[in-house]
């Protein structure tokens, strides 16, 4: 390799994490507008897969945005204006692409791990969520769009921000002034203006049973704590 890394595999394979979990490894990719319910919906299909037993771990843009995908002013005070201004991420189109991509390795690193990943990122750009979904096997990534009308979100507008949208105090909001590419043939599309986040959920949940992804609830038996497979 030009740049002196090489890629080291683990002793202990993708299957055999996966048998050990008792289900296979995926990324769910949830897509849609800010307010289209992407994390409501992330969130109950994750109860509902703990409920089951499954591992799940629930990437949420909001939450990430405080961490690994931090804002340059919530860098700047320990690491200084320059670092922050190169690592920190906004809005842009180029912020926006390289917070996907950050989210999509890591997604990924859950699914070898035989886990089932949950995102929930506006993740506007086509470009970019196909991008993922090329560094993944077939059947890996599921692209799931939360497919709610732009003025039910701005009506929802849970965190004030359509507000400051229109009062001028925010600029290149996605879906107003800043572009939302639709996917064209997602694997599962959530009609989230009109049917409510748990028939939703639902929806997520035997979308993964057919797909092979978890086992059937039926092959699964109640345990205190959670579901196991029988
Ligand atoms: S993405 O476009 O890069 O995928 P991400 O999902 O991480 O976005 O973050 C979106 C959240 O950031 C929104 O739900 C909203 O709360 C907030 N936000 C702040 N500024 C913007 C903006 N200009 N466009 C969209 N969302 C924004």
């Amino acid at each position: 390799m030009s740049n002196n890394i090489t890629w080291h595999e683990h002793k202990i394979s993708r299957a055999e994490r996966e048998k050990l979990n008792g289900h296979k490894g995926c990324v769910i990719w949830f897509t849609g507008l800010s307010a289209s319910g992407k994390s409501t919906v992330a969130n109950l299909v994750e109860q509902k897969l703990y409920q089951r037993g499954v591992r799940s771990y629930l990437l949420d843009g909001d939450n990430v945005r405080f961490g690994l995908n931090a804002a340059p002013d919530t860098l700047k005070e320990r690491h200084g204006a320059e670092f922050a201004n190169r690592f920190g991420l906004g809005f842009s189109a180029e912020d926006r692409e390289e917070n996907i991509r950050r989210i999509g390795a890591v997604s990924k690193l859950f699914c070898e791990a035989g886990m089932i990943a949950l995102t929930a990122f506006i993740s506007p750009y086509r470009r970019d969520r196909d991008a993922i979904r090329a560094t993944l096997d077939e059947g890996d990534f599921m692209e799931i769009f939360v497919d709610t009308p732009i003025e039910i979100c701005e009506q929802r507008d849970p965190k004030g921000l359509y507000k400051k949208v229109r009062a001028g105090e925010i600029k290149g909001f996605t879906g107003i002034d800043d572009p939302y590419e639709a996917p064209v043939q997602p694997e599962l599309h959530l009609d989230g203006g009109n049917k409510d986040a748990d028939t939703l959920a639902e929806e997520v949940i035997s979308h993964l049973e057919n797909a092979g992804v978890i086992p059937a609830a039926d092959r699964c038996q109640d345990t205190r704590e959670g579901m196991v497979e029988v």
